[in-house]
């Protein structure tokens, strides 16, 4: 049976020195949660001391990013088996920061998510309609392709790896959260894609989180629904009561 899955995504904040308060401080309000996974995404350099401070906790540690050169002339890059030698566990691909603000496109989300499977990183994959789309009717036909391209090439052996996060753009920071009825719903479309390219049980087994605006007063609506095994909390995950409550909603 797949598992859930609550991951923070720190973006861009958050000191080494911060990290460190932040995860002694974490560790005993969650370390009753075992039904569900509890990971944090962090910035590079505090990759490193996360993974030291949550070392022997439940706490598991991520990037946000990874390039999919193994090494080379790419400057300000870092390759998966960086990520993968300072204890990285998982690692954030596609998130509709990158895409919009970084020429990210399904080609190269596609390439990082292959290198990063390549180095035994599990990958959390992010997708999700822009408010235009959405309003159009057509979230439906988005995801789906978003699905088909970025996990174009990858075998079901390393669909094993994979976390989908369903992101909707229009709900990322604005406060405005899909309802739990369009969560569950774009996720079953993203599940159907994953029954016709991999079959029944990797659709069955996949983790699919919803992303944008889930907090301490939501979580525990969305995470009920049949379709939504977690969540990628951005916001929420900068404090660790808020962030605890939401492991605690979907330890059950
Ligand atoms: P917020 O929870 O701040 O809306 O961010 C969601 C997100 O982008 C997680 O990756």
């Amino acid at each position: 049976m797949r598992r859930t899955v609550i991951a923070g995504n720190w973006k861009m904040n958050m000191t080494p020195s911060q990290t460190k308060k932040f995860i002694e401080e974490l560790i005993p309000m969650v370390k009753d949660v075992n039904k569900c996974d509890i990971v944090l995404c962090v910035p590079f350099v505090d990759i490193a001391v996360a993974c030291e401070a949550a070392k022997g906790s439940n706490i598991k540690i991520g990037a946000e990013n990874v390039h999919f050169k193994e090494s080379g002339a790419y400057t300000g890059e870092i390759s998966a088996a960086m990520l993968k030698e300072i204890g990285t566990e998982y690692v954030i691909v596609g998130h509709s920061e990158r895409r919009q603000y970084f020429g990210e496109t399904d080609e190269t989300v596609n390439l990082r998510t292959k290198a990063a499977l390549a180095a035994g990183l599990k990958v959390i994959l992010c997708l999700g309609e822009v408010k235009e789309e959405r309003l159009s009717g057509i979230t439906n036909e988005v995801v789906a392709m978003q699905t088909k391209l970025d996990l174009k090439d990858i075998s079901a052996e390393e669909l094993k790896n994979v976390i989908i996060a369903y992101e909707p753009v229009w709900a990322i920071g604005t406060g405005l959260t899909a309802t739990p009825e369009q969560a569950d719903e774009t996720c079953g479309v993203i599940r159907n894609v994953i029954c016709e390219l991999y079959g029944k049980d990797a659709a069955e087994n996949i983790t699919i989180q919803y992303g944008g605006s889930m907090n301490e007063n939501n979580a525990k609506e969305l995470l009920e629904k049949e379709n939504v095994d977690g969540g990628l909390i951005g916001g929420a995950s900068l404090k660790t009561d808020k962030f605890t409550v939401i492991a605690q909603a979907a330890n059950r």
